[in-house]
């Protein structure tokens, strides 16, 4: 433990020396842009979850915004709904509307976080194409009653898995249950490529259509198309009888979108690490939440269900109604103590400034708001040790003691 200013830090990342090699690597074989280690680094990705395939891009919005503009080519058109929860990392309704369809938010429940699925009917319309569930914090959406729903009313199902690594449900891997599931590989996540998002889905064609959307909306949908061959052009091009140069084909709006060989080798490095990360983070998640339990006469934290494994991405503390202090009391005691806390975000709709065009008014999703207000998250990381918990510890036991 760093005890120089005692401080917990929120995040940390682990770069190893396989990576470092890679990153050199590629810098001396001059190819930098999308190409093998990307190919690699999706191959790698779609096996540690056990599906067909994975779509790497530059960011894990992007990852939630083209798993949604995949919808187009199934019949949705600009202007649909996507039913988000309220409480998320602002990115979820950013992506929305970046792929050109409406948010239509939804209350999440306190105790979990997570959307409430008993919400979700009300909100569906004609127009409604998707539902995006987010396991916030790792914890897992109560997906059996979510895929029953898009069933009954003809639905895609896109998890929103960015802050789910490790996260189970039922014996599945999050992210392996809906039709398609985006992750971010940002720095703050278990997975990091330093800036970066994949998308994972079991359908070759949604896959494909991915690969297309990432690069402007080319026309090319084979797996080793214009972006992955080492030549820098579809290898495909030669054997089509037109001799079309399908470089400058497009055929559906697309991004800008691809990683890219240096985000791809940071990526394969830490995949290798992957799971003592995530065994060290839920060490860490299950102590904190026995840290908090000392405390619930004013402070409460997820609960993990017998049927399911909350990923540990971070640890989340929201105060109780009878808590006689406010959060930022809480968050200035444990700064002053050396102890880097985040809040739980905001309601998109009617907290964040960029989403009041759409007209929600405070009051409106009153779980969420009290969240945001009332919550903060701290670090779980694979670099906090059993010391460092003791002491996140004594640090609550003192304030907590103060009322
Ligand atoms: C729930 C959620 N969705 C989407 C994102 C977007 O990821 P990125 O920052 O890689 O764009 C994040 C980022 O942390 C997130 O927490």
């Amino acid at each position: 433990m760093n005890m120089e200013n005692n401080k917990i830090p929120f995040g940390t990342i682990t770069i190893t020396e396989k990576a470092k090699e890679l990153v050199i690597g590629a810098l001396n074989s001059k190819r930098i842009s999308s190409g093998r280690l990307v190919r690699e680094f999706e191959k790698k990705f779609a096996e540690l979850y056990g599906v067909n395939e994975a779509v790497a891009v530059s960011s894990g919005t992007d990852a939630d915004a083209l798993a949604l503009a995949v919808l187009y080519d199934y019949g949705a058109k600009r202007g649909d709904e996507v039913i988000v929860p309220a409480l998320s990392f602002v990115a979820t309704g950013n992506a929305v509307l970046h792929a050109g369809f409406n948010p239509k938010f939804v209350d999440v429940e306190r105790e979990t976080l997570n959307i409430n699925p008993h919400l979700i009917e009300r909100e569906i319309t004609e127009r409604t194409v998707a539902i995006m569930p987010v396991h916030l914090m790792g914890k897992p959406v109560e997906m059996d009653t979510i895929m029953e729903i898009a069933k009954q009313h003809d639905l895609f199902v896109i998890e929103d898995a960015a802050e789910a690594y490790g996260a189970e449900y039922k014996g599945r891997k999050i992210g392996t249950i809906g039709h398609l599931a985006a992750f971010s590989l940002y720095v703050a996540h278990i997975i990091t490529t330093g800036e970066g998002g994949i998308v994972i889905t079991s359908d070759k064609d949604m896959a494909a259509i991915l690969r297309s959307l990432r690069s402007h909306g080319r026309a090319c949908k084979c797996e080793t198309c214009v972006l992955n061959t080492t030549s820098g052009y579809c290898a495909k091009r030669f054997d089509n009888p037109a001799k079309t140069d399908i470089r400058f084909v497009f055929e559906r709006h697309g991004f800008s979108s691809k990683m890219n060989e240096l985000e791809a080798a940071i990526g394969l490095g830490a995949l290798d690490l992957y799971d003592e990360i995530v065994a060290k983070r839920r060490h860490n998640l299950v102590r904190m939440m026995n840290v908090i339990s000392k405390y619930s006469e004013f402070l409460f934290t997820f609960k993990e269900e017998s049927y399911e494994k909350i990923g540990p991405h971070a640890f989340p503390i929201i105060l109780k109604e009878s808590a006689p202090f406010t959060r930022d009391e809480l968050v200035i005691h444990l700064e002053k103590n050396g102890i880097d806390s985040r809040n739980l975000f905001q309601s998109m709709p009617t907290q964040c400034a960029g989403f009041s065009f759409l007209g929600y008014k405070l009051g409106e999703f009153p779980e969420t708001e009290y969240v945001a207000d009332h919550g903060l998250h701290v670090g779980v990381h694979q670099d906090i040790d059993d010391e460092q918990i003791e002491y996140l510890d004594k640090v609550m036991g003192a304030f907590v003691k103060k009322y």
